[in-house]
């Protein structure tokens, strides 16, 4: 998978336009999901996604700058997901790019809309890009732990439950915990 572009131009309202998405009460994703690198005219969609009532209390919402300097870091891949008819359901924010020594996070992840299997497909499409293209030593994450549909997800697809960090994030409703999963190369490799 080609990495994001590098030398993205300032940011700037008026230089997004918005791509083709789906929104909710479309037809659910049609076909085999594809991967691209994410770029500046995505910025809507995952501005769009972040306001969702739904995500706003598992994924803490980043504004357009951080955003932006994120898809301008070659630390971070921004991996964006369409489907058949070229929609957009979904990315993926991989990190640890450039820390040298092949352990990733997967920094967040979010399925537009919810529901579909988009998520299990993101995750296992990252999962073969990360410890094949990106040569992953492991790719690690972590989750509001009541946040049961991710945890099952990640679960599903091989990620192996390593910890609890107890009340590590404030909220506007008092502190919240988080769940910490992770595979490596060996439990991908294996199969788990
Ligand atoms: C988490 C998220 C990406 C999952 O995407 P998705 O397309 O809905 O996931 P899938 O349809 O592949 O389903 C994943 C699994 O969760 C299960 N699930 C769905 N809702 C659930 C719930 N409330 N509690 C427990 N499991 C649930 C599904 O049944 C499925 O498990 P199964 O295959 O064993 O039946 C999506 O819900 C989302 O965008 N959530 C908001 C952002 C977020 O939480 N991101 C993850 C933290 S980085």
């Amino acid at each position: 998978m080609p990495k994001t572009p590098r030398t993205a131009p300032p940011p700037s309202p008026n230089v997004w336009s918005d791509d083709r998405t789906l929104d909710p009460g479309a037809r659910p994703p049609q076909g085999p999901l594809t991967g691209r690198p994410g770029r500046l005219t995505d910025m809507p969609f995952l501005l769009r996604q972040e306001e969702r009532p739904e995500v706003v209390s598992l994924v803490p919402s980043w504004p357009k700058d951080r955003h932006w300097r994120a898809m301008s870091d070659p630390d971070h891949q921004y991996i964006l997901f369409q489907d058949a008819e070229e929609r957009v359901v979904g990315y993926v924010v991989l990190g640890g790019l450039t820390n040298g020594d092949g352990c990733l996070e997967l920094v967040r992840m979010v399925a537009a809309p919810p529901g579909f299997g988009t998520g299990t497909a993101m995750a296992r499409a990252v999962l073969a890009h990360a410890f094949g293209p990106l040569g992953a030593h492991r790719v690690g994450l972590s989750l509001f732990s009541d946040n049961a549909c991710a945890r099952r997800l990640f679960a599903n697809v091989g990620f192996v439950l390593e910890g609890k960090l107890r009340d590590a994030v404030r909220g506007p409703r008092g502190y919240r915990s988080l769940t910490l999963m992770g595979m490596l190369r060996r439990d991908y490799q294996s199969g788990f």
